[in-house]
């Protein structure tokens, strides 16, 4: 067997496992490391929920974790999958990632503890919801950024569709189920970006969906997929689709306006938006290229790029 170049040696280790059963020392030479590492290794992937077992061929990859590390695995994907049982943020985890260079890496979590929404706001993050985290270099100029927000609403939209939850969304980052006036969060994104010399060094695109959250777990204007779907939802499905459909908008940034229109719950309301700059009252008209909220004021139409919107009433 070919030596394997430089990889993460445990990825290198299921990757030569999912070839089949293999023993040590054929693992060691293929790895290119010593004979204990290849058992440190495989200690590691069975604390992540993979089954190895030791059998007369050696070892033996008898199962992959239903959500977790595995969950890319056979999946074409440009992300690789660092999951975490509990952290205290996934986006703090990839920051310090994308620091380290890394990048077109999904990290996931089972529930956070100290979990982060926009404006300071702490997100509910109880066990059995999808905290994601996507690390990006996105092809884009730092005021086109927002975009990614933008589409990844769009991601979690589509991710549900096939439970049959009809969510929509209200700009910029809040994913809603239900009539406005009774309208509950489904889901939230949270986007921080590293610019630098006029360009984006990274981007994080945090999203949180509740998905498994049991009842009194979630604040009270929150909604999971549960309670809409009537029971546990399969969360790895649902973190593949919202990572594949991101990734697809990603790639073509001009497609995003078009596909969060079709989503939109915020354009044909009188909204209010508060700014940094002050308050913006009047119907949202539109988003422009860019991701910025049109509203038209007594003075005209106004751009909102960043603010916390209200919806108030249909227009
Ligand atoms: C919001 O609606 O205010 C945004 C919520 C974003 C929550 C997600 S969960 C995964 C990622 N990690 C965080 O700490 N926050 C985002």
């Amino acid at each position: 067997m070919p030596v394997l170049g430089v990889m993460d040696p445990r990825r290198a280790l299921l990757d030569a496992l999912r070839g089949g059963p293999a023993p040590p020392r054929i693992l060691a030479d293929r790895l290119g490391v010593p004979i204990a590492d290849v058992r440190d290794h495989v200690e590691a992937l069975r604390d992540a929920g993979y089954a190895v077992n030791r059998g007369e061929a050696g070892y033996r990859l008898d199962g992959v974790p239903e959500y977790g590390e595995g969950l890319m695995d056979g999946f074409d994907s440009p992300f690789d999958v660092e999951y975490r049982p509990s952290v205290p943020s996934t986006n703090d985890h990839a920051r310090d990632l994308a620091r380290e260079g890394r990048v077109d890496v999904a990290v996931v979590a089972d529930r956070q503890t100290g979990g982060r929404g926009r404006r300071g706001n702490r997100w509910a993050s109880p066990r059995g919801g999808i905290y994601l985290s996507l690390i990006v270099r996105p092809d884009l100029p730092p005021d086109r950024v927002p975009l990614l927000t933008l589409a990844a609403g769009v991601a979690v939209v589509r991710a549900v569709a096939p439970l049959g939850v009809d969510a929509s969304l209200k700009w910029p980052n809040d994913v809603l189920v239900g009539d406005d006036g009774r309208a509950r969060k489904l889901a939230g994104i949270l986007t921080e970006s590293s610019v630098g010399g006029g360009s984006v060094d990274w981007a994080i695109v945090g999203v949180g969906v509740n998905a498994n959250a049991g009842p009194g777990r979630l604040p009270g204007d929150a909604v999971s997929l549960r309670e809409l779907v009537d029971g546990r939802v399969d969360r790895g499905p649902l973190t593949r689709e919202i990572i594949d459909a991101f990734h697809s908008l990603e790639r073509s940034p001009d497609a995003i306006p078009v596909a969060w229109r079709a989503a939109a719950a915020t354009t044909g309301r009188h909204v209010r938006v508060e700014t940094a700059s002050g308050t913006v009252t009047g119907p949202a008209v539109d988003i422009d290229p860019d991701g910025a909220l049109l509203v038209e004021t007594g003075d005209g139409v106004r751009r909102v790029t960043a603010g916390e919107c209200e919806h108030l009433r249909p227009t």
